[in-house]
């Protein structure tokens, strides 16, 4: 697999497009993260629609259930509940989680790190200390010990993707989004030299996303004075997701894949 040093832009019009066949991701398994909300849930119950079983993770475990019965209404395979909190776990909870997957499911052939922690926006000195190691160990850290602790499961699989959530200040830092776009900013590092690293793994690739504006819990209260209802779906991101998921991302890797542009 050639590394490409990441880029933007390129493959999203053929991504939008993408018609997933229906069984893509049968028989495989697939952990997202902040599956209770918002862009996680949306693509929690897409991934199951085409045949995944989904490993649902976040904190509120009523909100899991909830989605754990649309999942189960629908018919689609059964998914499974894992909670953890990503500012209070450490290695060895990462490693637990890990071994949780290969002790109930017995293998794992993907995760979308989509969970966000984003308590606020504002200027930088009026951050504290105390916001700033949060919001990387949410943001940077928990994506980063969740990835390296399923790391042997994801060598096993013969087709494995990791999906990154990056934002558009990665990119783009600017006044107010402080912490915040520090740490997706690492986000996209710690994809391109995973992808370099990688290189020896030629069925295990890693990308990220930038989702762009879309209706979701966090865009309405990160931007107050939008018309909410005015903003794309979620349900509008889910084809390239399902590329980036599905074997036929196969090779792409490295990449920082703008969707909202
Ligand atoms: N929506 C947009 O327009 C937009 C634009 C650009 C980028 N993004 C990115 O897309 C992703 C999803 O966005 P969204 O708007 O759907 O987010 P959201 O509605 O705020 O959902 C975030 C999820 O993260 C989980 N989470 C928060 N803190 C956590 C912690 N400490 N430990 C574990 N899980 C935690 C939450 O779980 P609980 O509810 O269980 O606490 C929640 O399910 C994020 O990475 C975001 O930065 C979104």
């Amino acid at each position: 697999m050639a590394y490409n040093g990441g880029f933007r832009n390129v493959p999203y019009p053929m991504m939008k497009d993408y018609q997933a066949p229906p069984d893509l991701l049968q028989g495989r398994v697939i952990l997202v993260t902040g599956a209770g909300q918002g862009i996680g849930r949306t693509a929690a119950l897409t991934f199951a629609a085409h045949g995944a079983t989904v490993i649902l993770h976040g904190r509120d475990v009523k909100k899991l259930e909830a989605v754990y019965d649309a999942i189960e209404a629908a018919g689609h395979p059964h998914a499974a509940i894992f909670p953890l909190d990503f500012l209070k776990a450490g290695e060895a909870d990462y490693k637990a989680f890990a071994e949780a997957i290969h002790s109930q499911l017995g293998r794992l052939d993907g995760i979308l790190h989509n969970a966000a922690y984003l308590p606020n926006i504002t200027l930088l000195e009026n951050e504290s200390l105390d916001l700033w190691t949060k919001s990387l160990k949410a943001n940077l850290s928990g994506p980063f010990a969740l990835t390296k602790a399923c790391l042997p499961l994801l060598k096993a699989s013969p087709d494995a993707s990791v999906v990154m959530t990056s934002d558009h200040h990665a990119s783009h830092p600017a006044a107010y989004w402080g912490v915040f776009a520090v740490a997706k900013g690492g986000v996209e590092s710690l994809v391109k030299i995973w992808a370099q690293e990688w290189e020896l793994h030629p069925q295990l690739r890693i990308n990220a996303v930038v989702p762009g504006p879309v209706q979701s819990p966090q865009r309405r209260r990160t931007h107050p004075g939008e018309v909410h209802e005015s903003l794309p779906a979620d349900t509008t991101l889910m084809p390239a997701y399902l590329y980036l998921m599905g074997k036929d991302s196969a090779g792409t890797s490295g990449r920082i894949i703008e969707l909202g542009s």
